[in-house]
């Protein structure tokens, strides 16, 4: 799908309460919370902000991108009530592409997506990955959950085998569970870190 396409997709799904906006942190997520000290997290696509309150409530600092704008605007007014209810740390989400967002610097311990990078067309994937390496802490961890490209539809969208080999060019895969989805499409969490 074209660029433009897409964010129009993404722009107009908002309008309503799309299907993956369900609420609810995964167990995954919350497991690497449980595992992992607190420090600086990205949410990278982060819809409605439903993840950066669970890291938040978790000790984190978050900050989170997306360019879908009900989106963004449902993410802050959510942080907002959460760290006026818990005096967290502070945080923000920025409105934005995160293929292009040369003003976001760094470093994050956790960079977060849960469903970003497998729609990010593939000619925009590289400038992802150069960002990934750019905004990691050295040690950091990129958490990712992608759906997994379907071969019996080309010209789909999804993470490729090819993806999975450019992530691990950059960064060390330390962990990768696939399994399939609620509507029965191949996905995988897979943990990266940066060395
Ligand atoms: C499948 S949704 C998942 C949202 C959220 N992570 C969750 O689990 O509820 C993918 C999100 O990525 C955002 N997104 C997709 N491409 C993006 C891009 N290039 N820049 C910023 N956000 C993007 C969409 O607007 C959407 O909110």
């Amino acid at each position: 799908m074209r660029r433009w396409l897409r964010w129009i997709f993404f722009n107009v799904k908002y309008f309503g309460r799309p299907p993956w906006d369900t609420g609810v942190s995964p167990p995954e997520l919350l497991a690497f919370l449980r595992e992992h000290p607190p420090g600086r997290a990205l949410d990278v696509g982060c819809g409605t902000g439903v993840n950066l309150v669970t890291m938040l409530q978790a000790g984190w600092q978050v900050v989170g991108v997306d360019y879908a704008l009900r989106a963004v605007w449902a993410a802050r007014k959510r942080l907002s009530e959460a760290a006026r209810l818990s005096e967290a740390a502070p945080a923000r989400v920025i409105a934005g592409d995160v293929t292009n967002l040369g003003a976001l610097t760094g470093p994050f311990d956790l960079v977060l997506d849960i469903g970003c990078y497998h729609g990010i067309p593939w000619a925009d994937r590289p400038a992802y990955r150069r960002n990934l390496l750019r905004w990691l802490a050295p040690g950091g961890y990129f958490l990712l959950y992608a759906h997994l490209v379907d071969e019996m539809k080309p010209g789909g969208f999804g993470l490729a085998p090819e993806d999975a080999r450019a992530l691990e060019d950059i960064l060390a895969l330390r962990h990768r569970a696939d399994s399939l989805d609620r509507w029965g499409r191949r996905a995988a969490w897979m943990t990266f870190q940066k060395q």
